[in-house]
Order: structure tokens, then C-alpha cells, then sequence
């Protein structure tokens, strides 16, 4: 078996390295080959050093895009930019895919939702999203899926691992600040990177192809989330809710996020399984 990883110095890329050494990585992946690679070796935008780093590496079984621009707000003042790599970039590594008869697993997010109507969003709801993030997320997608048909999406959300995330900064202002101001009107499902990582290697084996939702169990706002990280770890700090509305004023250019946008793991359930746990029990083991 032969694995590529782009983005692999991101979140999810360092969580896939280590759910192939883990004890529960499924055995297909024992003696697996792995080329790790992120920027400035390969700028996924870029087709022809796409193309070009295909042709210099043995054929893959399947690749794994964690590259992204995940910078929410960064979207909304550089379009062109979060569409080359949010958009161009999947495309470009599933058009390489598709020449080797591989796999792309392509990750996506619960942005691509308008977050409108309460409840859980599943793979069949139509996507509609309100940020420039989340339409070259979803543009993303379906130029992946047009050029591959080993493809699949994997919607996860409210990411946190190893690296820059929204519960490392909370844990960051709380030990240097006796309050903190959190949106509580945006519900969401957080979901450790680990978690996904341990999917995302059973779903690449998978040939079920598609749209998967993938993210821990539960949904809860974002001061619901600091408040649990706070507890778990023992900072003392105390969280003051805002709307969206609030927050929005306070950062004019802050990019719109959907008010529900938590993913049921539909696909998982019907297929594979689902072994993704409660939210809290998995943040207890990021902070543990
Ligand atoms: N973080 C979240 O809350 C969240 C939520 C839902 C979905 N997702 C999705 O989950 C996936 C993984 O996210 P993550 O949190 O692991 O992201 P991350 O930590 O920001 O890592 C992304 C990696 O991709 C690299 N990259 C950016 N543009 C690239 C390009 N054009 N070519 C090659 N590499 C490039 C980045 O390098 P630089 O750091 O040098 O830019 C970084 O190493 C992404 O698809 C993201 O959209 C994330």
C-alpha cells in the first residue's frame, strides 16, 4: 500500500501520522509506504507541480488532502487564494488520482451549510454556504468528485489537534485573562483530530464512494465548548455569552458562520460504523 498526505504539517495531517502508528490502525495499513509532503515542496494550487510531483513518485493507492486555507476570516479578504487551494488543489489531486486509479480522501467542512435550520444536517441536505471559506469548500468538493470518481469527501467540524485552534487559544486567553467573551447562538459538533484521522483511514479503504460526515457525537455552542475546555483542564476563567450579532459589530470583518451547522455521520452509520465518541469524553482526552 502506497499513501500520499498533503497538508501534512496541518492539524490533520499530523493526526494521520499518528493514527497509522497507533495500535487500532486497520491492518490493510501494516508495512504501508507513506510520502508526507506540505508547503513549500508542493502547493497543491499548482497542477502542473501537481502533475509533475505524480510523475516523479511510484503510483499511490490513495492520497489524503489535509492542505487547506483554513483561515475563516483570511477567505473572505483573499477569494482567489481560498479557492486555489480550497477548489484548484482537490481537483488537481484528484485528476492526478484518477490517472493512477487511485483513492483521493478529501476533507471538507460543515461551513458548506447556510446553518439556517436547527437540527443535524445529513449527507443528503443541500449545502448552501455564507462564507467565502465555505464556497470554495464546497466548490472543492464537487470539482474532486467530478474529477475522480474514487473520491471521497469527509465533512468534519470545530477541528482541534496538534496546532493553531480555537481551544488553544481559549486555554491561552484564560490563564492570562479573568474573563473571556464566546458566541453562544452558533451550534456545532467539536471534533479532535484524532478521532477523524482513526475514520478517515477506515473510510480510504472504503469503496463506498462520496460525502461522509465525520464528527465526534454532541453538539454544543462555542462558550459551551471553552466552558468544558476550562473545566477540564482546571483554568480558572469566566466565559461571558454573545450573539453572533454581538461579535459581528465587535469584528466588522469577521466572515458569517452558520448558526446550526452539526453533521449526523450518516454514512458511517449505514456503511462502516460509527466510532465516533461524544464530543466531551474525546476533548477530555485531547486535554488529559
Ligand atoms: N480547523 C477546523 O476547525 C476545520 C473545520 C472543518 C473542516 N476543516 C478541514 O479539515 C482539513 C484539515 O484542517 P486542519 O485544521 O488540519 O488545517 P491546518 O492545520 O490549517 O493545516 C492545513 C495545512 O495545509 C497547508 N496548505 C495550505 N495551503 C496549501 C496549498 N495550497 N498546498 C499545500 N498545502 C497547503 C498549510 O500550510 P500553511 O500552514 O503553511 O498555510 C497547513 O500545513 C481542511 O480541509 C479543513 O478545511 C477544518
Amino acid at each position: 500500500m502506497r499513501l500520499l498526505v498533503t497538508g501534512s504539517n496541518g492539524q490533520l495531517g499530523r493526526a494521520i501520522g499518528n493514527a497509522l502508528e497507533a495500535a487500532d490502525a486497520p491492518s490493510a495499513y501494516e508495512g504501508c509506504a507513506v510520502d508526507w509532503v506540505d508547503l513549500p515542496d508542493l502547493d497543491i494550487s499548482n497542477a502542473e507541480a501537481v502533475s509533475k510531483w505524480f510523475e516523479a513518485h511510484e503510483a499511490y493507492d490513495a492520497v489524503i488532502n489535509c492542505a487547506a486555507f483554513t483561515n475563516v476570516d483570511g477567505c473572505e479578504a483573499d477569494f482567489p487564494a481560498a479557492f486555489a487551494a480550497n477548489a484548484l488543489g482537490p481537483m488537481n489531486l484528484a485528476w492526478a488520482c484518477a490517472s493512477q486509479g487511485a483513492t483521493l480522501v478529501h476533507v471538507s467542512t460543515d461551513y458548506v451549510f447556510p446553518g439556517n435550520v436547527p437540527g443535524e444536517r445529513t449527507e443528503a441536505d443541500v449545502p448552501a454556504p455564507i462564507s467565502a471559506y465555505g464556497r470554495s469548500k464546497l466548490a472543492g468538493e464537487g470539482l474532486a468528485m467530478a474529477a475522480n470518481e474514487r473520491t471521497h469527501v469527509v465533512r468534519t467540524a470545530w477541528l482541534y489537534g496538534d496546532g493553531k485552534n480555537f481551544v488553544r487559544t481559549m486555554l491561552g486567553l484564560g490563564k492570562t485573562h479573568d474573563q473571556v467573551t464566546v458566541v453562544d447562538d452558533q451550534l456545532g459538533n467539536p471534533t479532535f483530530a484524532k478521532d477523524l484521522a482513526h475514520e478517515i483511514l477506515r473510510i480510504a479503504l472504503s469503496d463506498s464512494y462520496g460525502v461522509w460526515h465525520c464528527t465526534n457525537e454532541g453538539t454544543c455552542s462555542w462558550a459551551d465548548l471553552t466552558e468544558a475546555a476550562y473545566e477540564l483542564a482546571g483554568v480558572d476563567c469566566k466565559v461571558n455569552r454573545c450573539s453572533s450579532a454581538d461579535w459581528k459589530r465587535m469584528n466588522p470583518q469577521s466572515a458569517d458562520r452558520p448558526a446550526f451547522s452539526s453533521l449526523k455521520n450518516g454514512h458511517l452509520e449505514q456503511t462502516i460504523g460509527n466510532q465516533m465518541r461524544p464530543w466531551r469524553e474525546a476533548l477530555g482526552d485531547y486535554l488529559g
